[in-house]
């Protein structure tokens, strides 16, 4: 087990699914709190952490938005990505797409370009200093009108060339993929592809109605999918890509246990599973950890492991040329490891 998880350190890595306001440790919540003059209910690292247990996503999501709003200058939203960004590149992520949740930010008063201008600082350091390709994919809100995400897509067009596209996230019981059909036509027709988050929580039929109301491209999560064997068949015929990320379905008790998650499940189905760590501050693990927990927890093997990368690489929102290279550093990296 140690040499395919020292193996597994060397494999060049991508990241579709992380939220950039769910990387953000609690030592910079608590620090940034304070700066800012943002009251926190937790005293210190301690207490915070504890208090990291949700009985189901409404419960993160409080935490998550309680957590975010110390985030305020664009110093903060360097700092808050740029730590991330570190600790990607310790895991051998060489590409990631990463979330941000606009709409979180400007309800409380803060610029879209003061967000952009620290995220972007933050990419242009680690695209000079590590080599990382990175791209962004605002989400909307999905507790939020519809009518209210438009704007920012005005507020986006000087960025379009940092955007990999758009989003939906949020709680997902009850704002079900057809509140936002007129949305989503609009990104596309703007030009952006676009994903959802569905079958978190929400039921199997949000993930059909992403795919054939919103037009996603890639499913976020999508586990609940499973639930109905028609439209598993659907995602394998398709090649739909899905970004799973097995600790927050296990830490918001979508899954009782790691060893219980149906991704291997669905990889051996066939279906094009991709693994993410969503929020990895909140979830208390980052990509490689996760990596060798699907060994470890799924007995998944190196072989599966190299296959979920590639997978990941070729659902990236990359031209063409750029996904076949870095399918081919992977492949490289794999043989090495091999010889
Ligand atoms: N926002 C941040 N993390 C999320 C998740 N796991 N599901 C829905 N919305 C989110
Ligand atoms: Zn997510």
């Amino acid at each position: 087990m140690k040499d395919v998880f020292a193996a597994i350190d060397r494999l060049p890595k991508a990241e579709l699914h992380m939220h950039i306001e769910g990387s953000i440790e609690p030592e910079m919540m608590l620090d940034l709190g304070r700066r800012n003059g943002i009251a926190l209910p937790w005293r210190g690292v301690e207490e915070a952490r504890a208090a990291y247990r949700f009985g189901n996503l409404k419960e993160f999501l409080d935490v998550f938005y309680r957590g975010l709003s110390v985030i305020v200058t664009e110093d903060d939203f360097f700092a808050v990505t740029d730590a991330y960004l570190r600790r990607a590149h310790a895991d051998g992520i060489v590409h990631a797409e990463l979330f941000i949740s606009p709409q979180a930010h400007l309800g409380r008063g803060i610029g879209f370009d003061t967000m952009m201008r620290g995220v972007l600082r933050a990419f242009e350091s680690a695209r000079g200093g590590f080599g990382m390709s990175l791209k962004l994919i605002p989400l909307f809100q999905r507790h939020l009108p519809e009518e209210g995400a438009f704007p920012i897509l005005d507020m986006a067009e000087p960025w379009r060339h940092e955007i990999a596209g758009f989003g939906l996230a949020g709680a997902e019981l009850g704002n079900p993929p057809q509140h936002f059909e007129r949305l989503f036509a609009h990104c596309r027709d703007l030009g952006y592809p676009v994903v959802a988050h569905a079958g978190e929580e929400g039921p199997a039929a949000y993930v059909r109605d992403s795919l054939d109301l919103l037009k996603v491209k890639r499913i976020d999560h999508g586990v609940r999918a499973a639930d109905d064997p028609g439209l598993v068949d659907r995602l394998v015929r398709e090649a739909i890509p899905l970004t799973v990320c097995p600790m927050a379905n296990v830490r918001l008790g979508v899954f009782s246990s790691f060893a219980e998650h149906n991704l291997k499940a669905l990889f051996e189905r066939g279906v094009k599973v991709t693994v993410n760590s969503d929020d990895p501050s909140y979830f208390g693990a980052y990509l490689g950890d996760i990596l060798k927990l699907c060994v470890g927890e799924l007995g998944m093997g190196f072989a599966d492991i190299v296959q979920l990368l590639r997978n990941s690489f070729e659902a990236a929102f990359l031209p063409e040329r750029e996904n076949e290279d870095f399918v081919e550093r992977l492949h490289q990296a794999a043989n090495a490891s091999a010889d």
